[in-house]
């Protein structure tokens, strides 16, 4: 007997429903044509960016049995401050930054975390800073509330009014998100507390995190210890 309705055997000739590219992270709907061509157009992009060849002079601040972290000053050489204002817009679209240009890029230091595939999957940008504002405890989650809502409520954190004294502003921190929860924001963070400044080792309270997301407050929240 013959029906009219045409079914679809998933016999693994074709994906299903979302996915998220092994190479570039996109997650994505392969059954839509408008999905598949946005990740056409981001997956090469993404992965020349990341893509790091070497440089005859690197300034290797910390070394890893998966990688390294170097460091790129303003003044240093164009390829060396592209590569790393290219990462930068990318961690910057990934957080909804809309502004591109740094509080005091004179004053910025880049740390790129290189793995062992030759990607730069892990940046930092740390600024001088004077003083920092303290994020105040949130109340309890209302019931009512799911955890996007709740995300999306909390985006805007209230701080304290009284400042600190700071001496490194965090101003980005982003991670590639198939390498996360390897301690490559740690790493980091702790390599950007020995070297941003010259003979001194930071304290966990003199950097500060600039407004952040809900991930990166759970980061620097365990990080810092508070
Ligand atoms: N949820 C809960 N806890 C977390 C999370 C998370 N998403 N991420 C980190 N932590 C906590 C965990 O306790 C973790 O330890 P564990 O893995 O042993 O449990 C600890 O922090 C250390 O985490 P790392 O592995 O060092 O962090 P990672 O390398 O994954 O990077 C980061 C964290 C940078 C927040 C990453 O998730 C990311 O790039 N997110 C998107 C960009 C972003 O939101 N950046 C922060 C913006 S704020 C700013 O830039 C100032």
């Amino acid at each position: 007997k013959q029906t009219d309705n045409q079914l679809i055997i998933d016999a693994g000739q074709k994906q299903f429903g979302a996915t998220t590219c092994g190479s570039c992270g996109m997650l994505y709907s392969t059954d839509s044509p408008e999905d598949n061509f946005q990740h056409t157009q981001f997956h090469q992009r993404f992965l020349d960016t990341i893509k790091f060849v070497g440089w005859k002079k690197e300034r290797v601040v910390a070394e890893f049995w998966d990688g390294k972290i170097i460091l790129v000053l303003p003044e240093d050489p164009k390829y060396a401050t592209k590569k790393a204002e290219d990462v930068r817009r990318i961690a910057d679209s990934e957080l909804g930054f809309q502004q591109i240009t740094l509080s005091s890029p004179s004053s910025a230091k880049t740390y790129l975390f290189i793995n062992s595939d030759r990607m730069v999957v892990g940046c930092l940008v740390a600024e001088n800073v004077r003083q920092a504002f303290r994020v105040l405890e949130q109340k309890e989650k209302p019931k009512d509330m799911n955890k996007e809502d709740f995300m999306e409520h909390h985006r805007a954190w209230c701080c304290s009014t009284v400042p600190e004294k700071a001496i490194c502003g965090v101003s980005r921190i982003w991670v590639f998100s198939l390498m996360r929860r390897k301690a490559i924001a740690t790493r980091l963070l702790d390599t950007a507390r020995t070297t941003f400044m010259y003979g001194s080792h930071l304290t966990k309270e003199e950097i500060a995190f600039s407004d952040p997301t809900p991930e990166g407050k759970l980061f620097a929240t365990k990080y810092c210890e508070t």
